[in-house]
């Protein structure tokens, strides 16, 4: 991997912080199961491996993503907005690790370019036979969406609109999801996105269909969770 971002993480250290983390999860989404660590560090050697010259996801933020993965019991997990997958490759293997090659992933972008890179990061992560990649406008993707979704993550930024799709896509989503499933809104504490993210809780809180949402500051740029009633 060409960012330098992974290398420098010491898990050793970190295990209080891992700790927390399962804690977290085990409130928010009530789930007795532990991810198993050495599992996550599989996975994650392989993203050290993937071709991208950058990310927003620490370390950390992708032990988050691996244990909602594992600890949602997830079969079904809908992605948006890829980049190079190292998120969403991340969130599917935790649900992997949990139910095996039950888990049907869908990873939607707009940019064929970061759908190709994605294809070759979750080939990279042995996940190509559970994930499909569609490169187009998610709405449409979304609309043939039949099955209920388990686990939905939202990380799109457009040039122009940057985070704006993010209401619009989780109010298309809330009737796809199951009860008990979760959504995930990645930069829920980055400053400049604040008046998108309060937007979203608006949404979240208001419309009745989810218990949260819990904005969580795993690193510095946050994440949003909310699960589905
Ligand atoms: C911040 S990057 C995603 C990072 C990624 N989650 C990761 O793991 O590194 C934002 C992505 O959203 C995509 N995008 C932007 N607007 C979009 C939209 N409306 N629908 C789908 N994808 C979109 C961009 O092409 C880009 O790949």
């Amino acid at each position: 991997m060409r960012s330098q971002v992974y290398a420098e993480i010491d898990w050793e250290r970190e295990q209080a912080g891992v700790a927390a983390i399962d804690d977290i999860l085990r409130q928010v989404i009530r789930s007795p199961v532990r991810p198993q660590f050495s599992r996550f560090l599989a996975h994650f050697q392989r993203v050290q491996q993937f071709e991208v010259d950058q990310t927003g996801f620490s370390a950390m933020m992708l032990y988050f993503l691996y244990a909602v993965g594992v600890m949602s019991d997830a079969k079904r997990v809908v992605g948006i907005g890829l980049y190079a997958g190292i998120s969403f490759c991340t969130l599917t293997a935790g649900a992997r690790d949990a139910n095996g090659d039950e888990v049907q992933g869908l990873g939607l972008d707009e940019n064929p370019d970061h759908v190709a890179a994605s294809r070759l990061n979750a080939h990279r992560s042995g996940l190509d036979n559970l994930i499909e990649f569609i490169a187009g406008p998610p709405r449409i993707a979304l609309g043939a969406v039949k099955a209920p979704i388990d686990l939905f993550m939202l990380d799109v930024h457009h040039p122009v609109r940057e985070k704006d799709d993010y209401l619009p896509l989780a109010r298309q989503a809330t009737p796809l999801m199951r009860p008990g499933s979760i959504l995930l809104a990645h930069d829920a504490c980055v400053p400049r996105w604040q008046g998108v993210i309060d937007e979203l809780v608006g949404f979240l809180r208001g419309s009745g269909c989810y218990d949260g949402p819990w904005t969580l500051p795993v690193d510095s740029t946050g994440i949003l969770v909310a699960v589905r009633r």
